[in-house]
């Protein structure tokens, strides 16, 4: 690293409230830029001359952006999952890429628990009733969590915390995780099974795990079929892990009794939806984009903008470990890297 000229840090989506509390933390010599665009919807040239680059997870950072970043040194990622980095490029090119791996297992753990109550008593339906000033309770029964089985796909840092949770309200806890962790199974008092056998086994499943090409569709048709009857679905982690198609195929056949779903493949879509209602697109696009998302209007399917991080205390954690990683990175110690 050269001394004199001052180094460029750039930080995209960022709020402007961020925008203080990062630069009270910066490492000295380094010039801050806030864009509260991602990567692939601004223009590039702004930032041509980025050493560091820090995102949340709507910057699609694939080999043919990066390219267009010379100089780009470190990537700074404020979330935990990097399916959005082409992690593989960056390696090539020796481009460190760090992430936040703890910022918020209790937050994203509360947040199931806060989709699957949700369902289990339906809080959604009884809002919406007494909003209307109706207070009968007709088709308001909903189930108890204590007594039922939890199927855990993925028991890091979220995974075990749910479990914990889970034990709190007094559930029998199954995990599948292809890394287990037998004395975390002791510890927490649940049981490592086989993918198929938790599947079988499980009142409500719950996802926990990363999205790689290993695990995407990993809920497909095939899974659905080996689901029991009436099974609840609760999705936090990605997107990408469920079918969507096979999941509205097994809704309509009632394997899944109803799913709780904070993340969405082609987010994106529904994202620009959201944008569609407030900015420059005409009411025709906005029905046909609307159209492809029939999960949207299930009534026992209740879908979430990817919120589930997103408390206060969470958010600064992360922006706390992205300038640890930042600093540490420009100190030549790069922290918690993943690539
Ligand atoms: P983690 O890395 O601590 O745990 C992931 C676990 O999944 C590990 O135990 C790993 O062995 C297991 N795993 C990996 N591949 C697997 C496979 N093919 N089959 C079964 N198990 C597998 O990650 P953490 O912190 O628990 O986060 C989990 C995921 O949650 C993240 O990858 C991220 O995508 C998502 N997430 C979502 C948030 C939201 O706001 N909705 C916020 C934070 C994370």
């Amino acid at each position: 690293m050269t001394d004199g000229e001052e180094r460029r840090l750039v930080f995209l989506e960022a709020e402007p409230w961020e925008r203080e509390f990062l630069a009270k933390r910066a490492p000295p010599g380094w010039q801050l830029r806030f864009y509260p665009d991602e990567a692939d919807r601004m223009p590039l040239e702004a930032i041509q001359d980025v050493e560091i680059l820090s995102v949340f997870i709507y910057s699609d950072l694939d080999a043919a952006l990066l390219e267009k970043l010379p100089r780009l040194q470190m990537i700074a990622t404020r979330s935990t999952g990097v399916d959005h980095i082409d992690t593989a490029y960056c390696r090539e090119r020796g481009i460190v890429v760090s992430n936040v791996p703890t910022y918020g297992a209790n937050t994203v753990a509360e947040y199931t628990f806060a989709l699957l109550l949700s369902l289990s008593r339906k809080v959604i339906q009884s809002y919406q009733r007494t909003v209307r000033e109706d207070f009968s309770l007709a088709g308001l029964r909903g189930f108890d969590l204590m007594g039922k089985s939890l199927g855990v796909i993925g028991t890091g840092q979220i995974g075990r915390h749910v479990i914990r949770i889970a034990k709190g309200f007094q559930m029998r806890v199954a995990a599948y995780d292809f890394h287990p962790d037998p004395s975390l199974s002791e510890l927490l008092g649940f049981e490592y099974t086989s993918f198929d056998e938790l599947l079988t086994r499980s009142d409500i499943v719950s996802l926990h795990c990363p999205l790689t090409p290993a695990t995407r569709h990993l809920m497909g048709r095939e899974a659905f079929k080996k689901m029991k009857k009436g099974v609840w679905l609760i999705n936090t982690a990605r997107g990408g892990l469920i079918d969507t198609e096979a999941l509205l195929w097994a809704l309509d056949e009632k394997i899944v009794a109803g799913a709780g779903l904070d993340v969405l493949e082609e987010e994106e879509m529904i994202r620009e939806e959201r944008e569609l209602l407030t900015e420059r697109f005409d009411a025709e696009k906005l029905r046909a984009v609307l159209r492809n998302h029939v999960l949207l209007k299930r009534e026992e399917v209740i879908i979430t903008p990817h919120v589930a991080f997103n408390s206060q205390e969470a958010v600064e954690r992360i922006l706390i470990t992205t300038m640890e990683n930042i600093s540490g990175f420009v100190a030549e110690k790069p922290q918690n890297r993943v690539a």
